[in-house]
């Protein structure tokens, strides 16, 4: 089943929900949610997926070097729109290494690509709807800022493709994809802050990037 027409279903629903006293507490909480902006998968896709795609994509299976860059760890909950969990939910990630390289036959300079970078990884939800990555923080390339590629899949329910951003990247106000999302909330939905987080691992960052299906 495609998240298409469930969307349209939420619009009918979200109209109705208009009606209802703001002070409402219940469906002003359930009416808060901001449904994550779909945007292109883009051209990097992997053709052939690696053969390590864990979450950890700062280390490869049988490599000893770490990936060049900042270790950054990436987690959150996917969602439906009134706050409940989406259970099962597959996430995958991709994205360049600290070159601005992505490990893609299309993408010139594969010779200088870090093999020590996954560039992709997947993992599914835990029981509370939590998903979690380990990996660095994304660069910017020719012609985008910074920003590391999802895809959601909902078992049952379609999948969602999109991509999340880095707060207070100078580039951000330029980026076409992300100015193409139009709405200011569901454009900032997509931007995370990065943190310290030595409680994790010395030197490394930490994001929170929860998100909501059109469910
Ligand atoms: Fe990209």
């Amino acid at each position: 089943m495609s998240l298409v027409p469930l969307r349209r279903r939420e619009l009918l629903i979200g109209a109705a929900a208009l009606t209802v006293p703001a002070f409402a507490p219940l469906a002003s909480a359930s009416a808060g949610l901001i449904v994550t902006p779909g945007q292109t998968e883009g051209p990097f896709y992997p053709v052939k997926l690696p053969p390590d795609m864990d979450a950890d994509l700062v280390r490869v299976q049988g490599q000893a070097a770490q990936a060049v860059g900042q270790v950054t760890h990436v987690s959150g909950r996917v969602l439906d729109k009134r706050g409940g969990i989406v259970k099962g939910a597959m996430l995958e990630i991709w994205q360049c290494d600290a070159n601005g390289i992505y490990n893609h036959p299309a993408d010139n300079g594969q010779k200088r690509r870090d093999a020590a970078f996954q560039g992709y990884g997947r993992t599914t939800v835990d029981g509370d709807g939590r998903y979690a990555f380990r990996t660095i923080r994304p660069v910017a390339y020719p012609g985008r800022t910074p920003h590391i590629h999802f895809k959601v899949h909902a078992p049952g329910a379609g999948r969602l493709t999109t991509q999340m951003y880095v707060a207070g990247e100078a580039q951000n106000a330029r980026d076409g994809v992300l100015r193409a999302i139009r709405d200011a909330r569901a454009r900032e939905s997509v931007i995370v802050a990065l943190l310290a987080a030595a409680e994790i691992e010395p030197g490394a960052l930490k994001g929170s990037f929860d998100i909501v299906l059109d469910l």
